[in-house]
């Protein structure tokens, strides 16, 4: 038995060793840590149970025979974050670059199909070549039975990736799939085809970080939503991010013992609204005001800053945050800004996490650029998540809510639970301005001084329409609050639509305006 025992020992060791010692030191060389060193930061101390460390790949070619590294190229387990289970893969770049092997993704498919039946998030920490060149067609067989995985896991249990290496090819179309993708900056890069291949194709010249850092991923394309600066950072955002979620859809979101009262008014947001209704503030300020602690996940921060999404605690349960920034484009909804909260209200949605929606939004952005963008569709996919949203829903309209996007940021039609307003509200079909342009237009033409009738014309149609009573007197907002009380209004909320049950008629899926 003693012989027996060394021998499995010496099987572990060398498993743990990866592609060899030289190629870690490289890997710490970078600033970057090993696959099994960043579960041991991701995870519970000593919570991390492995499996299938002794697969090998069984591929002959190409001299592969003669280099059969134990676990292949990922690392693949179990284990807990705040007590909480976790399925876990972890890609070793130290062996064939991380790249993907018929091997490798069947330890994945396996961990996901573990996953699903236990009902537990799954974190990938990819850091991949891509599919293993040597392997051919079973390589690309390999990668779509993760995706269909993917797909199929999607809305049913959490998936998270980080990004922490060069991703290339396949690499980057799972992470595509799952709900949240996390950048290393300098570190990490995510592209289809690399700046040599650009090169070629269309005599473009681009660098590795440009075309697919984490700064571009986290600022221009929005394919990344979390920008982490280094391997510690990025595994710790996600035990964060991990502490807002439930492990799958059956379960509510994980409550914690709020240190703040529910029933605190804050006398600040009484005055945080400027006099000018053209005058920007940030709505950051508002939402830190309300939650607990002023704690506040955002989500895809450097990305369509127009709108602000992410995750805080209102009287220690999860909820979303969808707030209009009106220091941004004055708060415009556009095609970017559109496709970012429509995304994060269907995650919301997904996992039993309410919505809180903050409004003061000018309208859509007008323009050729938007429309032959295609805003209409883009718009579309925020109003029908909105519309298709069941969770609790609660919208504050702190001043503008002009036009469809009224509608479309959680109004009363589209299922609003709980709709309030400040006395600050402006509820109307457009902004007194352009209103008082359109349907005084003979007048103001026709009078001696055609400016001072346009401005009288505006004040007429703002003391009119540009305030919350017109909707309230519709029983379109439920109450007209002093934003004090905000916060005590939305804890309530929150409590009364605990028991809330709402359903869409069945159907195989909707067809949201892709
Ligand atoms: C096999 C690979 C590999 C791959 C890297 N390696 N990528 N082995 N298949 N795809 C190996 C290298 O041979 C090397 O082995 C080790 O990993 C480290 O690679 P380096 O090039 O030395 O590292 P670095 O300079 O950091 O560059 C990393 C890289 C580069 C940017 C990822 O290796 C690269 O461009 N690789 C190829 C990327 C790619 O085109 N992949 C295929 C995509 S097609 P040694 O023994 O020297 O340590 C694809 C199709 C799927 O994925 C589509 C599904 C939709």
């Amino acid at each position: 038995m003693k012989k027996k025992l060394e021998a499995l020992r010496e099987l572990q060791a060398e498993a743990r060793q990866g592609g060899g010692e030289k190629r870690i030191e490289k890997m710490h060389e970078q600033g970057k840590l090993t696959a099994r060193e960043r579960l041991e930061v991701l995870l519970d101390e000593g919570s991390f149970e492995e499996i299938d460390m002794l697969v090998r790949h069984q591929t002959r070619d190409f001299g592969l025979d003669k280099q059969r590294f134990l676990g292949d190229s990922v690392v693949v387990g179990t284990g807990t974050i705040e007590g909480r289970m976790v399925c876990v893969f972890s890609q070793d770049f130290t062996v064939f670059g991380g790249s993907l092997s018929a091997a490798h993704s069947q330890k994945i498919c396996k961990i996901m199909d573990l996953a699903m039946k236990i009902g537990a998030p799954v974190i990938g920490l990819n850091d991949s070549g891509g599919a293993r060149i040597q392997e051919g067609v079973v390589s690309l067989g390999a990668y779509a039975d993760i995706f269909l995985r993917n797909t199929l896991a999607s809305g049913v249990i959490p998936q998270i990736s980080a990004v922490m290496g060069p991703c290339a090819g396949g690499a980057v179309y799972s992470p595509a799939i799952t709900d949240f993708i996390f950048m290393v900056k300098e570190k990490s890069y995510m592209f289809v085809t690399g700046p040599n291949v650009v090169k070629t194709v269309t005599h473009e010249t681009v660098s590795f970080g440009d075309l697919g850092g984490a700064t571009t991923h986290g600022t221009k394309s929005g394919v990344s939503h979390f920008t982490s600066a280094n391997d510690v950072d990025c595994l710790m955002q996600i035990r964060k991010l991990m502490s807002y979620l439930p492990l799958n859809n059956a379960e509510e979101p994980p409550l914690s013992t709020p240190k703040d009262k529910p029933g605190r008014m804050e006398e600040a947001l009484n005055d945080i609204i400027p006099d000018n209704p053209s005058k920007p503030y940030d709505v950051k300020d508002v939402i830190k005001l309300v939650v607990d602690e002023g704690d506040f996940l955002e989500v895809h921060a450097g990305y369509a800053a127009n709108i602000v999404v992410g995750f805080s605690r209102m009287n220690g349960a999860p909820v979303g945050i969808v707030a209009n920034q009106p220091a941004v484009l004055a708060g415009v909804l556009d095609i970017d800004c559109s496709l970012k909260a429509a995304r994060f209200v269907r995650f919301c949605d997904a996992f039993n996490i309410p919505i809180i929606t903050f409004v003061d939004v000018p309208g859509f952005l007008p323009g050729t650029a938007q429309e032959w963008g295609g805003i209409i569709k883009h718009g579309a996919k925020l109003l029908y998540a909105y519309c298709e949203a069941t969770v609790p829903k609660i919208t504050v309209i702190l001043r503008k809510a002009y036009g469809g996007a009224y509608d479309v940021m959680s109004s009363k039609h589209i299922r609003g639970d709980v709709n309030l307003a400040w006395p600050s509200a402006e509820i109307a079909v457009m902004g007194p301005k352009g209103a008082a342009e359109i349907i005084f237009k003979r007048e103001i033409s026709e009078a001696d001084n055609p400016e001072t009738a346009l401005a009288e014309k505006e004040r007429e149609y703002r003391d009119k329409f540009a305030n919350p009573y017109l909707a309230a007197e519709h029983g379109y907002i439920d109450e007209v609050i002093e934003p004090r009380q905000t916060r005590p209004k939305i804890c309530r909320a929150l409590a009364l639509l605990r028991t809330k049950v709402d359903k869409n008629p069945p159907k195989k899926h909707g067809n949201i305006p892709l």
